[in-house]
């Protein structure tokens, strides 16, 4: 097992990183001082796959259980749904003091994260992420949310759990897709702050790929070892974790331009190399780093180029996003591999000019 810490003064936390690690969740919940009774918020392939080993290791443990069901995908961000969780949860006496876990993907982190955040002014909340991007991304730094008025993460707060336990053993029933989804911010992990990450990623890509037990415990603690370095040095946002948008400020305009038919690994991909591009247009990130960033992009089976998108659109979706001010548009740049740097003074034709080629 590995461990993170993830250094936030009174909210400081560990991460739990291996493979197996969700048969022993009852355990290391009571060695962190929880008894009694707990709430786990999944959904239904989730919970058909892994929740029975959640559940044999809870009980067995000695805590009384409720298992909430939410169905799945992106629409249960929602207040609504949050709205019959709170129900749902009165309805089966939690307290102040009942622990949420979040057994699941970025969906089930983020919507049973502003669950716990929000009722009764706050219950305990532990992250069980078991997708690769909820691993290596989503599940750490306590940013909780749901959508509203088709805005994604509209309303949201920060609030961090008192434990995240990641099992790489439940990445084995994720489809590769689901995989390369994960790799993609696995690799921005690299790009903005680990040379020797990257490195590591770019070397044991098959292993990786293959689903091998060391390969993904190593990727699973190289990356939320980085995002927990960022979100300490910044846990609300004000700057520094700006670093982690890398391969956002394109990558969200070919999300919503694309109607969500782009996924959003793939997206931060495209992203991440057009920004490459624009540096290396700039003059500032080298022409074989780049073929190394577009070389491991497309290894990790995700796409290094440019969905056929209108460019306008694209633009238009970047000025809405307000990633545009005065004619200029604000970036996270690689300097080289393992260093970004952030720029307001991009200009529209240069980043026009990237997207077409
Ligand atoms: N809070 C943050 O900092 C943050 C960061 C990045 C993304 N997000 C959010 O994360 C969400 C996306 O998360 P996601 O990509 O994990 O998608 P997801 O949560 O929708 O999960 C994708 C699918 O995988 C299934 N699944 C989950 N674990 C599985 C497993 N082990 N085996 C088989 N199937 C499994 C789920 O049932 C679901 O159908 C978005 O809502 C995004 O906004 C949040």
């Amino acid at each position: 097992m590995r461990k993170v810490r993830v250094r936030l003064g009174k909210n400081s936390y560990n991460i739990l990183i291996g493979s197996g690690l969700l048969a022993q969740t009852g355990q290391l919940l009571k060695e962190i001082g929880f008894s009694d009774k707990l709430v786990v918020i999944t959904d239904p392939t989730v919970n058909r796959l892994h929740g029975g080993t959640l559940k044999q290791s809870l009980t067995g443990s000695g805590f009384k259980i409720s298992i909430l069901e939410v169905p799945e995908g992106e629409e249960q961000k929602s207040l609504e749904t949050a709205g019959r969780l709170y129900h749902e949860l009165t309805a089966v006496y939690a307290e102040r003091t009942t622990p949420i876990l979040a057994l699941g993907g970025g969906v089930i982190g983020d919507l049973a994260g502003f669950v716990a955040a929000t009722y009764m002014r706050g219950v305990p909340l532990i992250q069980l992420p078991t997708t690769l991007l909820a691993q290596v991304d989503s599940s750490i730094g306590g940013k909780v949310a749901v959508d509203h008025d088709n805005l994604k993460n509209k309303i949201g707060v920060f609030y961090q759990p008192r434990l995240a336990i990641s099992d790489t053993a439940t990445l084995k029933t994720l489809t590769p897709r689901e995989i390369s989804d994960g790799l993609a911010e696995a690799i921005k992990h690299g790009v903005i702050r680990d040379r020797e990450y990257f490195d590591y990623i770019e070397t044991n890509l098959d292993e990786i790929r293959a689903l091998g037990d060391r390969a993904l415990e190593r990727v699973v603690f190289g990356s939320a070892r980085i995002k927990a370095a960022v979100v300490a040095e910044d846990e609300l946002d004000f700057g520094l974790r700006n670093v982690l948008n890398f391969g956002h400020t394109i990558g969200h305009a070919v999300e919503s331009v694309s109607e969500f038919m782009v996924d959003h690994g793939q997206a931060v991909a495209v992203g991440m190399l057009a920004a490459a591009r624009i540096s290396n247009k700039l003059g500032i990130f080298d022409g074989n780093e780049l073929v190394r960033l577009k070389g491991l992009i497309e290894r990790a089976g995700l796409p290094a180029e440019m969905p056929g998108l209108d460019i306008e659109k694209i633009m238009q979706s970047m000025e809405h996003d307000k990633k545009i001010v005065q004619g200029k548009i604000k970036f996270i740049l690689p300097r080289s591999i393992g260093e970004v740097f952030i720029t307001d003074d991009v200009s529209l034709s240069l980043v026009k000019q990237v997207l077409a080629e």
